[in-house]
């Protein structure tokens, strides 16, 4: 069993929230991908069973969103999204991409080798007025600096 009771848990508590079962494949994702940091095809499988559907329906989902790491490419234990959109890009977005990806020897999409961090690359993060801007996990840093994403990250 891949999915602990405590995740599973979770995931039930989401149901009064939703007309129905199905309706929980985007939580119950979230919440897997955020335990586990991918969806195993194990894990995948019963999150269906759990939410009595077909597993290729939770597949679907997950191919859909792109947004799910599964097993062979897991998630480091933050994920740094820098946005590269229009008004980050004007105000050094690109350049602190680049820097991340030189101090962290990783591209984006990639993982660093210590399994500590995940560099993306992100589409307007609705918070332009701060450009250029991150999100580390769930939360958005406005204005930042290379040297300020190492220190938030370090936090
Ligand atoms: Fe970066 Fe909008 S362009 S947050």
């Amino acid at each position: 069993m891949v999915l602990t009771e405590q995740i599973r848990q979770r995931i039930r508590a989401e149901f009064p929230k939703y007309p129905d079962k199905r309706a929980v494949v985007l939580p119950a994702l979230h919440i897997v991908h955020d335990e586990l940091r991918s969806v195993s095809s194990a894990a995948l499988e019963e999150i269906a069973e759990l939410l009595e559907i077909h597993p290729a329906e939770i597949h679907d989902a997950m191919s859909f969103y792109q947004f799910f790491r599964e097993e062979d490419r897991p998630l480091g234990k933050r994920r740094v999204w820098v946005c590269r959109s229009i008004s980050c890009a004007l105000r050094g977005g690109e350049e602190l991409l680049e820097s991340l990806s030189r101090k962290w020897h990783v591209g984006p999409g990639g993982t660093t080798a210590d399994g500590s961090v995940s560099l993306e690359y992100a589409e307007c993060l609705g918070a332009c007025e701060g450009a250029p801007c991150i999100l580390v996990n769930d939360e958005c840093h406005t204005n930042v600096t290379a040297e300020e994403v190492e220190r938030i990250v370090e936090q």
